[in-house]
């Protein structure tokens, strides 16, 4: 398996990772090909890496640092007669876990950021970047359900979460697009 560098990791992740309590589990949330998996896992953090697809954390499955679950995020549980909320239970495999850190990068699915908080232990921190409103000039997503709304992350986090930095708007790099960036703090 290719090294994990710190060139594949994104900025904002590298950036608040020193925040997350020594040694504390860190779930890698849309996981992806796991660079953020292999970068907390090179840090000394046991790493739940989850994808609807995982097959691109195999080599990840030997580690016992590391627990590889795949799972859809999409499928909800229970949904409400207006389709507004859509409840997950303790079949959700993070449910009040405890982790000491969330990660997600280039994911949306709107119903689960008020439950991200409640998997998160106190001092817990939450990592999260993704593409919003406007991106679609440079590129995919372009569809709304996967663009954050200005000032969204903001505010629906900071009901439970003590903000520490907050970014949106244009960057060039990896790629011209726009973003929104949250970290925060569970009291
Ligand atoms: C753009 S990739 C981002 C991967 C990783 N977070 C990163 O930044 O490198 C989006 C990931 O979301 C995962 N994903 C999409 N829908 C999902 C779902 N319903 N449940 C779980 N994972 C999903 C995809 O399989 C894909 O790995």
């Amino acid at each position: 398996m290719k090294a994990q560098t710190d060139s594949d990791v994104c900025p904002w992740v590298s950036k608040f990772a020193p925040l997350v309590p020594t040694a504390g589990m860190v779930m890698d949330l849309a996981c992806g090909k796991g660079r953020h998996t292999g970068y907390f896992l090179a840090k000394g953090h046991p790493v739940i890496a989850l994808d609807r697809d995982t097959t691109g954390v195999t080599a990840f499955a030997d580690n016992p640092a590391c627990k590889v679950i795949t799972f859809d995020l999409e499928a909800p549980v229970l949904i409400d007669a207006d389709h507004k909320t859509m409840t997950y239970d303790a079949q959700l495999p993070f449910y009040e876990q405890e982790l000491a850190c969330i990660v997600v990068v280039n994911y949306l699915y709107r119903p689960l950021l008020p439950l991200l908080s409640q998997s998160l232990r106190s001092g817990g921190i939450l990592i999260y970047q993704t593409f919003m409103t406007g991106n679609d000039v440079y590129g995919r997503p372009r569809n709304p359900d996967f663009l954050l709304k200005p000032g969204e992350l903001s505010e629906t986090l900071n009901r439970d979460l003590e903000q520490i930095d907050f970014f949106e708007g244009y960057v060039d790099t990896p790629k011209p697009a726009v973003i929104q960036s949250y970290c925060g703090r569970k009291p």
